[in-house]
């Protein structure tokens, strides 16, 4: 750098800017389609719509760029991220297997992003290592979808800063120190209450208590256990899933009978049939905890809870694996 700036500093500083991710297309003079991932992407003008976005002079794409009549714009959605890393790697077919519309001037249009901008070349401007480019946009298209997020460095996910008060707050008469609302056990234990609750009148309708649904819930996803395998995978909780669990699921018809003692265990097409209501009735609550979470939201609780669960794991065996 000709200055006394410190040229990784000042890339770590640039790097606070948070910014969205968009991937840039166009058609070179031959007819191949073009793309480059860039997040120096910024709006410049409601009137007449305008847009730009700068390419590194070391692009190999910088010279079609140039010469460039035409330019989409696309603002990748969340779930975009390997596409944004495809667009940013040497040596692949950026465009291997995607679907494809055409803009003007035949520039290819990716979909599944959030919005997209359809430009013509309207002003090319130095800016150092890079060029800067303008567009004016001609169309655009906006969808429904959470937008990516480049922080730090790394794709991350929009998440608004929630200002929805909760219920559970802590008397300020408590006494200093007190089991507080904000303990995370207390969060998870009453959440996971909460929800499970919801869960009480399906197994009402058949009869069961929570050791036969922890019971059901496992040959669900994996038939054939023995009762002291499926009483091995829940005994953490506290529940015990034993020969009188065994003795009650056969009494109603859902598990196949058997006289031997830790035979294995077969659901029978009612026991099937249970399973699936109860797992339907469970993802219903589950959904309803989380009525009014955005995508990223869902996803981010979900990372959260995953993180919590191998910090804390002290080696369980996994009901999936076998
Ligand atoms: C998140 C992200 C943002 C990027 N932003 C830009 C950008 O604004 N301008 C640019 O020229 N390259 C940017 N790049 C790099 C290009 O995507 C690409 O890696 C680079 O242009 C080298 O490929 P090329 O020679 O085929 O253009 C970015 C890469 C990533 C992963």
């Amino acid at each position: 750098m000709g200055s006394n700036i410190d040229a990784k500093l000042f890339r770590q500083a640039l790097g606070a800017f948070t910014t969205g991710v968009t991937i840039v297309t166009t058609v070179d003079e031959a007819g191949n389609d073009v793309g480059v991932t860039a997040n120096s992407f910024n709006s410049v003008s409601l009137d007449p719509p305008m847009v730009l976005w700068s390419i590194g002079r070391s692009s190999t794409n910088i010279n079609t760029f140039i010469a460039a009549r035409h330019f989409a714009v696309h603002v990748l959605a969340s779930d975009q991220d390997t596409l944004a890393s495809q667009f940013s790697k040497r040596g692949v077919d950026r465009f291997a297997g995607l679907q494809l519309e055409r803009g003007p001037g035949g520039i290819p249009l990716l979909d599944g992003c959030t919005a997209r901008f359809q430009c013509r070349m309207a002003f090319q401007y130095e800016g150092g290592d890079h060029l800067i480019l303008v567009g004016e946009v001609l169309e655009f298209d906006h969808y429904e979808r959470e937008p990516l997020v480049f922080k730090g460095g790394r794709y991350a996910f929009a998440m608004p800063k929630s200002n929805v008060p909760s219920a559970i707050t802590a008397d300020p008469g408590a006494a200093p120190g007190a089991f507080a609302p904000d303990f995370l056990i207390y969060q998870l234990g009453r959440a996971y209450h909460q929800i499970f609750m919801r869960l009480q009148p399906e197994l009402d309708r058949h009869g069961l208590g929570v050791p036969e649904y922890f019971a059901l819930s496992m040959l669900g996803v994996r038939d054939g256990r023995s009762l002291s395998q499926l009483d091995s995978l829940v005994s953490y909780t506290g529940t015990r899933i034993n020969a009188d669990c065994g003795h009650r699921l056969a009494t109603l018809g859902l598990v196949q009978a058997s006289a031997e003692t830790d035979a294995k265990l077969a659901l029978t097409p009612e026991g099937q049939c249970a399973v699936i209501k109860l797992l339907a009735a469970a993802k219903a609550a589950s959904e309803d905890a989380e009525n009014g979470f955005d995508t990223s939201e869902t996803h981010l609780l979900r990372q959260f809870l995953n993180r919590v669960i191998d910090a804390t794991d002290p080696g369980l065996p996994s009901p999936w694996s076998s």
